[in-house]
């Protein structure tokens, strides 16, 4: 999704931006570009990578010592050079993250006013309300405080204007904003990831504030002007982390980074002889033990984890959960309970559509709320009650796979202290599922080892155009989730069922063509799934099941087997999603795809 960097130093600050531009290259963008200030407003645009961006700076030799860029991951408006950002009026530029939501009714009185509009965009309706307020107030930092009490939506901003090079106002409703501090002067990002570059030192700005950034300086304001103070905090964000290193691609990386993600995720409890409601924070007695059902809100890959949580909340802790589509949720008229709690699975921590449910959620009165979040200073672990902070490390591709597993292990985590708080959990169980969720990350391992069977795999499948994914109980989400990756980076069409429901539908597409694709561990529906199975041979259906060591099948005509090494009873959804992880790389690969930037997505989504 979008991103914005932004720069005023005692340097040439070209460089800056568009190293920071790359860094937000793996968030998804259609088009970038940059405007700097020296000796007037010069403005480069692209559509396309950032490379083209700084092939242009590098011809045309720009430089300043002030300036703001942009990659735009188009929302209003075809992607297009005369879209990109920045945007421009009279000597102002903006650049904007978010969606205006009253731009249209705004529009209309800018142009009733004599504005002439250049773009489709929403943003261009901020560039000229700044420059009208302008002519009636002198100070930048004032203007765009006035011209932002006018916008509905969200928003991550940055103005600056020729008049004044040495400094650069920004504003954050909705979309998360940054800034740095560095020893030359001061900058602002929509991701830390963007200024490591030139400091540690960050300050994230609440909704509502507003900065102004000079060489010297910043100070931070509500947008009634009323000075505030944020504190300034060490980024912990390893800058050798959201390197590529020795692999071909992040979503590589991250799917072979699992096993050191779930130990880091999981070191909390590595040598703890039982679980404790405190991994979720100070409160999480009370809050955790108090409850009386669950509702999980998600989205995309996030969902699918709260999905697999449901099977085990529910079997384990005996509480009811429900989980929710946040997008749904936020608007649906839904019966709320006090004693419902929240938990809010996220990777980003900055899913419009889950902060928005969230917020839903406790504006009906619910407020035992949870984050599972693998961003630390994310606006959604601020806004909950308890947390988990998995420990993923920052995860590029727009793909999530160690973000998932993680994800998983905390549920897992959740489940087992709920559990516990009702008198669910002895005291022997609670050792054995303690050291079965220690053995994880090596039994993680031991899957990843099957790649050069699945690399195999994934030649078959690439001349298909369709794919069908079945599971049942708590591996069905892992057929969702294996569809999911297999769509969005690949673009074959795939689906998911839970095998039971074949046929009632879903039967009548199976044919030769047709690749169907399995998750088939030794558990107590695996009888019936072999049932379900036999239905689509006998249809010609081609089958490629991810057994395990237990389930005894093998290989027959048509019917192709995988055993996974080793049976992980309840946690064997946290090991069964990693060859659906690598066969989805290894197709995309065969098929030539942008495996970590797949088109029209974002890794974000800031937007609604
Ligand atoms: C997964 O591969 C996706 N790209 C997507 O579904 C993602 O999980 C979803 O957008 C939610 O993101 P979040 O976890 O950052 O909230």
């Amino acid at each position: 999704m979008c991103g914005i960097v932004a720069a005023v130093a005692d340097r040439n600050v070209v460089p800056v931006l568009l190293e920071g531009l790359r860094k937000l290259e793996y968030r998804g963008y259609d088009s970038a570009g940059l405007a700097v200030l020296n000796g007037g407003l010069h403005r480069l645009r692209s559509v396309g990578r950032v490379a083209e961006l700084a092939a242009q700076a590098e011809e045309k030799k720009t430089s300043g010592e002030a300036g703001i860029a942009h990659t735009r991951w188009a929302t209003h408006g075809a992607p297009s050079e005369r879209n990109a950002h920045p945007h421009i009026s009279g000597g102002l530029a903006v650049v904007h993250n978010g969606i205006i939501e009253n731009h249209e009714a705004l529009r209309q009185q800018l142009q009733a006013d004599g504005y002439l509009f250049t773009s489709d965009t929403d943003t261009e309706v901020i560039a000229h309300l700044v420059e009208k307020k302008l002519r009636t107030i002198t100070d930048l930092f004032d203007a765009v405080r006035a011209a932002i009490t006018d916008l509905q939506g969200a928003y991550a901003l940055a103005v600056m204007r020729e008049s004044d090079p040495t400094r650069i106002v920004v504003a954050r409703e909705g979309s998360p904003l940054l800034l740095g501090i560095a020893e030359d002067g001061h900058y602002a990002a929509s991701d830390a990831s963007a200024l490591l570059q030139v400091t540690r030192n960050m300050v994230y700005l609440e909704n509502g504030d507003c900065a102004e950034i000079s060489r010297s300086g910043l100070r931070i304001s509500r947008v009634d002007g009323t000075l505030v103070e944020r504190p300034v905090i060490e980024s912990q964000l390893s800058a050798d982390a959201v390197e590529l290193g020795t692999y071909s691609h992040y979503m590589q990386k991250e799917i072979f980074e699992q096993p050191d993600a779930l130990a880091n995720t999981l070191e909390m409890v590595g040598a703890a002889r039982s679980v404790q409601p405190g991994l979720f924070g100070a409160d999480a007695a009370e809050v955790l033990g108090g409850a009386r059902q669950v509702l999980i809100l998600a989205c995309g890959t996030s969902w699918h984890a709260g999905l697999v949580a449901r099977y085990w909340l529910e079997a384990i802790a005996g509480i009811p959960c429900s989980v929710e589509i946040a997008s749904e949720y936020r608007y649906r008229q839904s019966v709320p309970d006090a004693d419902t709690l929240v938990v809010t699975i996220s990777q980003s921590g900055e899913t419009a559509d889950t902060l928005a449910a969230l917020q839903h959620a406790k504006s009906l009165g619910m407020l035992r709320t949870l984050a599972i979040c693998n961003v630390p200073e994310s606006s959604l672990v601020r806004e909950t009650a308890l947390r988990f902070i998995t420990r993923a490390g920052p995860e590029i591709g727009v793909a999530s796979t160690k973000a998932f597993t993680t994800q998983l292990a905390a549920l897992y985590l959740l489940t087992l202290v709920i559990a516990k708080l009702r008198g669910k959990l002895d005291a022997e169980t609670e050792t054995r599922e303690l050291i079965a969720l220690r053995h994880v990350p090596a039994a993680v391992q031991r899957v990843l080892d099957l790649e050069p069977e699945i690399k195999a795999w994934a030649q078959l499948f690439s001349a298909k155009h369709h794919a069908l994914f079945l599971g049942r109980g708590r591996h069905y989400p892992i057929a969702l989730e294996g569809a999911l990756k297999l769509k969005e980076i690949s673009y074959i069409h795939a689906e998911a069922y839970p095998a039971g429901e074949l046929k009632h539908g879903p039967l009548a597409l199976v044919d030769k063509e047709m690749p169907v694709i399995a998750v088939a561990p030794n558990d107590t529906l695996l009888e019936k799934l072999k049932s379900n199975l036999q239905e689509v041979r006998a249809r010609g259906g081609e089958l490629f099941v991810f057994a395990d060591a237990d389930s005894e099948m093998s290989d027959s005509e048509g019917v192709h087997v995988l055993r996974l090494p080793e049976h992980y009873g309840a946690l064997s959804a946290l090991l069964h999603v990693v060859p659906l992880q690598l066969l989805s790389y290894h197709v995309a690969l065969v098929k030539g795809t942008d495996v970590d930037k797949p088109r029209n997505l974002a890794k974000s989504v800031t937007v609604e």
